[in-house]
């Protein structure tokens, strides 16, 4: 059996229910968004006391983009407003930030912000936070294909070759997946990826997703037998 440790390496985050929580407080859906920066906060504080290395978060899909307007607008400034603002949390806490997805579309105000958090703090090593922007899984593996192809004309793909590929090379596989707000689907997240993954559903919506509740995840992770295909 391969062994494991009781902390994940990696947990990466559908954060959902933002909508929901936002609207049983008769507010707009966008206060729902700005609360779970909170929960952003509050997890990657857990997750650095931990010991987790790796903490990675869906925060828009490449289906994102058919919600109304004004939601994706309202989306984008806050992914801005908060690369901006925690940039210094950043560095004061050896967190190295990277964004994943296709930045392309993205304005290019959001774009600048986004390389230049990297760069900053592309030499922190105590934990690596991964924002997942304008991603889908469908879209990494075809992307690592042309890529592949482009990189090695001629040559038949294999599985090391397609992994160095994606959108997430460098990045270890996520040991522990979590879900919130009681939906139970991957949603074209890291499809690949996350072939022996273990998940964890819970039923609180993401705003109220804090430090307690991520550790509940961690908990239970490391009650788990990962066996990865083979036998005790
Ligand atoms: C899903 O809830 C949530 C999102 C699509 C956006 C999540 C983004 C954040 C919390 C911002 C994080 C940003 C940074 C830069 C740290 P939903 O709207 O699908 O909720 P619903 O299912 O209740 O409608």
């Amino acid at each position: 059996m391969t062994e494991v440790s009781r902390i994940p390496q990696h947990v990466t985050i559908i954060m959902d229910g933002n909508g929901r929580w936002a609207k049983e407080r008769g507010k707009e859906r966008v206060y729902g968004h700005y609360e779970g920066v909170e929960s952003v906060r509050a997890c990657t504080e857990a997750a650095v006391e931990a010991g987790v290395k790796y903490l990675s978060l869906y925060a828009f899909s490449q289906e994102n983009w058919n919600r109304p307007q004004q939601e994706v607008e309202s989306l984008m400034k806050l992914f801005f407003k908060s690369i901006l603002e925690e940039r210094s949390g950043f560095m004061n806490n050896g967190i190295k930030f990277v964004v994943c997805g296709n930045l392309e579309p993205l304005s290019e105000g959001l774009r600048e912000q986004i390389l230049e958090c990297m760069e900053a703090t592309s030499g922190n090593s105590r934990l690596t936070l991964v924002l997942f922007i304008n991603y889908s899984g469908k879209w990494d593996i075809v992307q690592a294909a042309n890529r592949f192809i482009a990189l090695n004309p001629g040559k038949e793909i294999d599985q090391a070759g397609l992994e160095s590929c994606l959108a997430t090379r460098g990045i270890p596989d996520p040991d522990l997946m979590i879900r919130t707000s009681g939906e139970q689907r991957i949603s074209n997240y890291l499809l690949w990826q996350c072939a022996y993954t273990e998940f964890y559903f819970s039923p609180v919506y993401w705003p109220d997703f804090r430090r307690e509740e991520f550790n509940k995840a961690l908990e239970v992770y490391a009650g788990r037998d990962r066996r990865f295909g083979g036998v005790k």
